[in-house]
């Protein structure tokens, strides 16, 4: 059984106005439990809107989305929120992390949430932050650290509580190519490690070319896929190749990260 299943996924926006917008149209995907899997389109194309509805913090206006065989379409508000908090992770571009909290605090946030005991996190978190080389920083708060070190704190912190599923929206947006590169390694390796499925959607095809597979959207529908095979070189070309193919306004031009 495919750890989720999204079918015939459709989200319309309205306005006020009475105008409305089909930003993703008969959307179907299946992911594999322990599958990483980036999403690239142009700017507009839906990579959000899907996100936002796999991840149930939006409702598809038509379509079913099954998780671990359940159609969490019909789950309350309630049940959402526990089963988001329970099976799923975030990375986002700007981090997300509270200022408030050290670093440490911040990785902690989903086990205080599911109310784990406190004796049973202090090894959780020596555990994965170790993984992630920022086992050093965890009395810090978030000014005193670089944007990789937060970003590594983020997946850490989307990890700790060992969700199905990870969902990241353009989690190296804000990175240098160096800092790129260490955190796609992390999130890679990891992943892999805890077999927790990866929902990426990115702009970079460098980033890009850490996932196993790569769907492209274009105006709310799916375009193409590619698989990485076993070259990443070679996939980092195929990506680049069906970014031309696809055109649009791939915003910021790329920098080679080889
Ligand atoms: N809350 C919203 N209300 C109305 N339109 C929206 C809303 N969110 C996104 N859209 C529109 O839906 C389309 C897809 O947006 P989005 O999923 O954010 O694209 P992407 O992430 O690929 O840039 C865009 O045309 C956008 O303007
Ligand atoms: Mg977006």
């Amino acid at each position: 059984m495919p750890l989720l299943q999204a079918e015939n996924l459709s989200k319309t926006y309205g306005s006020k106005r009475g105008i409305s917008y089909e930003a993703l149209h008969q959307f179907t995907l299946t992911v594999q439990q322990g599958e990483f899997i980036g999403i690239m389109g142009p700017s507009g194309s839906g990579k959000t809107t899907l996100l936002n509805l796999l991840s149930t913090i939006d409702k598809p206006s038509s379509g079913k989305i099954i998780i671990h065989g359940e159609d969490v379409t019909s789950f309350s508000h309630h049940k959402l929120a526990k089963f988001r908090r329970k099976e799923m992770g975030f990375v986002f571009q700007d981090f997300n992390l509270l200022e408030t909290l050290t670093i440490g605090e911040n990785i902690l946030l989903p086990l205080t949430l599911n109310k784990v005991k406190v004796k049973e996190m202090t090894p959780k978190l020596h555990i994965i932050s170790k993984q992630l080389g920022i086992e050093d920083i965890l009395e810090k708060r978030i000014m005193e650290v670089s944007g990789g070190q937060m970003q590594r704190a983020a997946i850490a912190r989307a990890l700790i509580h060992n969700p199905s599923i990870i969902f990241a929206d353009e989690p190296t947006g804000n990175l240098d190519s160096k800092a790129s590169l260490q955190v796609m390694n992390t999130l890679s390796h990891l992943q892999k490690h805890y077999e927790t499925a990866t929902l990426m959607v990115t702009h970079d095809p460098f980033a890009a070319s850490f996932c196993q597979k790569v769907i492209f959207i274009k105006d709310g529908k799916l375009y193409n896929e590619i698989h990485q095979g076993n070259n990443r070189q070679t996939f980092f070309e195929a990506i680049l190749n069906m970014q031309s193919l696809l055109g649009g306004n791939i915003h910021d031009l790329q920098t080679v990260h080889f």
